[in-house]
């Protein structure tokens, strides 16, 4: 299939690009499995942007800097920042019914507070933010002609150069391979540009808040094609996902806390993060991700007290009505009582290297949204700063692509997929095993606290792994599983990789062989 750009991904970045792309261009979107399957639909808190009175730009530049310990590249802060709130008014012609302070839709917006941010900002739905912008994009997007929508396409690898017919030398990229849930069978998606808009790699850790999807599918594949990749060391891990032995990846959104929740230690009592840092339950999650993981292992807990029950039962069931009903399920009353909660891998920070337009060292390949580096988060992500990156990155990546639409040429005849030498598998169990090991030994070697002697552990096992999955998928017909194993391996190389090579804690990086932070903020850049 041939499109005039091809977009990996449906969530806010790809659908974002495709509805920027789709008056000019004929565009075609890619999802590994159902359309509303990413991160995005799962996102709970809501978009920064500053609409309060007497906030300014200057101060979520301000408090973005300080969140990403100053390794942030300003001047795409600063882009990302001032075009908040048109991203939020284009969101609100889609037709998101965001929170407003009067009853009906009237009045002005309602903004939440989170940690890190020293003003109300955070634009939202109720508790089910991302939901609601899923299903606009999604709408608008089934609305338009110029764009195909294809579920169930596992994508493999970037087709390239190296896959012309007539090997050109161009050094290009023109689509990509992917198989198909339903048939099994490879199919060839080329275009004149490409967006990978895959979203993260948070499965890489046995804990994560983010959907099973999330196995750096993106940014494996670009690096696998010869672009850079940087900072995958700043791996986020979220101080409140709910403990719980049946439920393991459920959020509770940090709104929680910005409306008054309390961290407690469930064996002294004890409200532990006014001891720890001045802004509280409110500092940056790097912070308090890291207090909780050293209340739970200093007292051998499972899991410390979430408490929001000192507020009015009816302010907490209207202000998190999803979230309320969900725990009332599991018989936990939040009006009540408090809410046992672990911190969980979150967001992936780093990712492939693009510039303010989402280019990437690959020509006609460009990236957009949480597959990204794009210098915004710097060594720590400010909260609800990533759906805004979708939209920024969405936009100006569709914008480039128009401007220079005339040296995107089309794409040449290339290769199909060759299953000739591959037979079906007979032993599904390897990857089963490896799936299992490989976020067992990220969680323990390569998580909130960090030693390089873990971290080399994780790099043995690593290598081991490689050349049983290498040989695996020499011989055998790709299936999902399959690709999303490499590229969980691949993910967890480069965490490793860029882990080893920081000699010091920023951010959410912190090693005890390292515990001081240089005085030079720099990335890390990892060139294949
Ligand atoms: P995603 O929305 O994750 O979409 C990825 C897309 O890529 C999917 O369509 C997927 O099918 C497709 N894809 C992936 N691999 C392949 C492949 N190999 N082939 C084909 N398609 C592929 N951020 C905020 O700003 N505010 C919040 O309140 C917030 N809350 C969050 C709550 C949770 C529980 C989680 C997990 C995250 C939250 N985040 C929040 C982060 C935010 O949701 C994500 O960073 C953002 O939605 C990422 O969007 P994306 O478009 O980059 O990727
Ligand atoms: C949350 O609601 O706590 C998540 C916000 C975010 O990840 O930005």
């Amino acid at each position: 299939m041939t499109s005039d750009v091809l977009i990996v991904g449906s969530g806010a970045a790809g659908l974002t690009a495709a509805l920027n792309l789709a008056e000019r261009f004929r565009v075609t979107v890619l999802a590994k499995g159902a359309l509303d399957e990413g991160s995005t639909a799962w996102a709970q808190g809501g978009i920064a942007a500053v609409l309060e009175p007497g906030d300014t730009f200057e101060s979520h530049i301000d408090d973005t800097m300080i969140a990403g310990a100053g390794l942030n590249d300003r001047a795409i802060v600063e882009l990302v920042v001032e075009n908040a709130p048109a991203s939020i008014e284009r969101l609100q012609r889609l037709g998101v019914p965001f929170a407003t302070e009067g009853p009906n839709g009237n009045g002005a917006l309602h903004l939440t507070r989170e940690g890190g941010h020293s003003h109300r900002r955070i634009v939202h739905v109720d508790d089910a933010t991302g939901w609601a912008v899923q299903e606009a994009l999604l709408k608008a997007a089934r609305a338009h002609p110029n764009i195909t929508l294809v579920p169930d396409q596992v994508a493999i690898d970037l087709a390239t150069s190296r896959h012309e017919q007539r090997y050109s030398g161009a050094g290009r990229v023109w689509g990509v391979y992917a198989v198909d849930r339903g048939t099994g069978a490879v199919n060839l998606h080329t275009a004149n540009a490409t967006i990978l808009a895959t979203g993260g790699a948070g499965r890489t850790y046995l804990f994560s808040t983010a959907p099973r999807g999330a196995t750096g599918d993106g940014i494996a594949m670009a690096w696998r094609a010869g672009a850079r990749v940087a900072n995958m060391e700043f791996m986020q891990f979220h101080p409140t996902c709910l403990y719980n032995l049946e439920v393991k990846n459920f959020l509770i959104t940090e709104a929680v806390r910005g409306e008054g929740g309390r961290l407690i230690n469930p064996r002294t009592g004890h409200r532990f993060m006014p001891d720890l840092d001045l802004r509280a339950e409110l500092a940056p999650r790097d912070v308090v991700a890291r207090a909780i993981d050293a209340e739970i292992k200093r007292d051998g807990l499972d899991y410390v007290h979430l408490d929001i029950s000192h507020m009015p039962a009816e302010f907490v069931r209207g202000h998190f009505p999803n979230i309320h009903d969900k725990l009332l399920g599991l018989g936990i009353d939040m009006t009540r009582e408090p809410i046992p909660v672990v911190p969980a891998q979150h967001y992936t920070c780093g990712g492939i290297m693009v510039d303010r337009h989402g280019l990437t060292d690959l020509p006609g390949l460009y990236a957009a949204g949480e597959c990204t580096q794009s210098g915004l988060h710097g060594a720590n992500r400010l909260a609800s700063n990533s759906l805004l990156e979708c939209f920024v990155f969405g936009e100006a990546a569709a914008d480039h692509i128009a401007a220079h639409w005339d040296s995107l040429s089309p794409p040449p005849p290339i290769r199909p997929w060759d299953e000739s030498r591959v037979a079906d598998s007979d032993e599904e169990v390897v990857i089963k095993q490896n799936w299992t090991e490989i976020r067992r030994f990220m969680w323990n070697y390569v998580g909130i606290v960090r030693t390089t002697k873990r971290l080399e552990r994780a790099r043995t096992r690593i290598r081991m792994m490689t050349d049983e999955i290498a040989d695996y998928y020499g011989s055998f017909r790709v299936t999902p599983d399959l690709i999303e194993l490499r590229n969980l391996l691949q993910t967890a190389e480069l965490i490793v990789h860029c882990a080893l090579h920081r000699h010091e804690s920023r951010g959410l990086h912190y090693t005890l062989d390292y515990p001081a932070t240089s005085p030079e903020a720099e990335d890390t850049i990892l060139i294949p």
